[in-house]
């Protein structure tokens, strides 16, 4: 842990002396971006796995209209970057900035400022060509990025804007849950599922950017990055990132892997079970008090507790049990409730149900 940390202090040392080098006109390529920025996809023909929309919005791109759109599916699957990389190719770089307007969960969103902000933006006519003489569609877009994070107040004021100035002006909506987002709102969109992307996708990706960055790495690095990223390339880029800053010669290994995601050792998972397993609570109490003490992340302990309870020899009935509880405690740990205390609740009830006779 403390090495991983000297490493990143390491890291952002070096970033200030390459922002000044790189003002200065040298070292331009080095300059210091995120890898998920860096490789954001440029155009919407990169976008990975999500052919359905990518063919939708192809189509929109050649006839330059483009329906109202509503984005939803899983973090990190390529909501955001289709988007962008549709604006780029409708506008180019120059208009792309007069023409785009991108808000996000950062920005204040409240009602207020769907009424101002977003309403003048709307109001704005803009003419069918760019400055280089070629032709664009007549119309701007407004990027509402984590949509669901919107008060049903602004959304409902949305709904009214959307429709007045239909003729200047595309939303596009991106969400998780697309459940929240009020009916009105999604019945003015074409709708577009992002899928999880699968892990052949995600380790291609992976292995490119190796490729490009000159990284060294093993297989089961590249497999263990995908694992623990849970579906999100985001997240997945981000840790390889990390990884990689750790030393400049090493690899991408399993174990550096694990060790900078944070996941908990596989045996110290299954020593905890085999100790609600044994029936004696207050042994109990001190393996989960020295875990916590540990410092692992409660709610990483409980999600591999979780894959590894769904294999273990217990009845359908006493897993059900289980898994339930461990809904309540994900619940409880979400709105910031005593690590300790939830983590002995749940192995408590694990105690339970494996020792008493089914
Ligand atoms: N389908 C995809 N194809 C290619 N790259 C992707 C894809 N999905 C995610 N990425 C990578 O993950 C990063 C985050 O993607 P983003 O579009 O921001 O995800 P979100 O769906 O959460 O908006 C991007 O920088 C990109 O490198
Ligand atoms: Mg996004």
């Amino acid at each position: 842990m403390q090495a991983f940390l000297k490493g990143s202090t390491q890291g952002v040392k070096p970033q200030k002396d390459k922002a000044t080098a790189s003002s200065s006109g040298e070292n331009k390529r080095q300059k210091p971006v995120p890898w998920v920025e860096k490789y954001r996809p440029k155009c919407v023909d990169e976008v990975a796995f999500q052919e359905e929309v990518v063919a939708v919005l192809k189509k929109s791109l050649e006839g330059a209209d483009l329906p109202n759109l509503l984005f939803y599916g899983p973090p990190g699957t390529g909501k955001t970057s289709t988007i962008l990389a549709a604006a780029r190719e409708l506008y180019g770089p120059e208009l792309y900035r007069q023409r785009v307007l991108e808000l996000n969960a950062s920005d204040e969103r409240g009602i207020q400022v769907i009424r101002e902000k977003v309403k003048n933006f709307a109001q704005l006519t803009v003419a069918g060509t760019r400055t280089d003489g070629k032709s664009c569609p007549p119309f701007k877009i407004i990027i509402l990025d984590e949509a669901d994070s919107m008060t049903g107040a602004a959304q409902a004021a949305l709904r009214r804007t959307m429709e007045k100035e239909s003729r200047t002006t595309r939303f596009c909506l991106i969400c998780n849950y697309v459940s929240r987002i009020i009916e009105p709102l999604t019945s003015r969109c074409s709708k577009f599922r992002f899928k999880p992307l699968t892990n052949e996708v995600q380790q291609e990706r992976l292995l490119e950017i190796c490729a490009k960055e000159n990284l060294k790495y093993s297989k089961e690095g590249i497999d263990a990055l995908v694992k623990v990223s849970e579906g999100d390339l985001r997240k997945a880029i981000t840790l390889l990132q990390s990884t990689a800053r750790f030393g400049a010669e090493k690899e991408i290994t399993e174990s550096l892997v694990i060790e900078i995601a944070g996941v908990v050792p596989p045996k110290v998972i299954e020593n905890l079970l085999q100790t609600c397993y044994k029936g004696n609570f207050e042994k109990l109490e001190v393996a989960v008090k020295n875990l916590v003490d540990e410092g692992y992340a409660a709610t990483q302990i409980l999600s591999q507790f979780h894959d590894v309870i769904i294999e273990e020899k217990l009845g359908d009935k006493q897993k059900s049990v289980i898994t339930e509880k461990m809904a309540v405690v994900d619940k409880c740990l979400v709105d910031g409730a005593d690590e300790y205390l939830q983590l002995l609740n749940l192995c408590s009830v694990i105690m339970q149900q494996a020792t008493q006779s089914a």
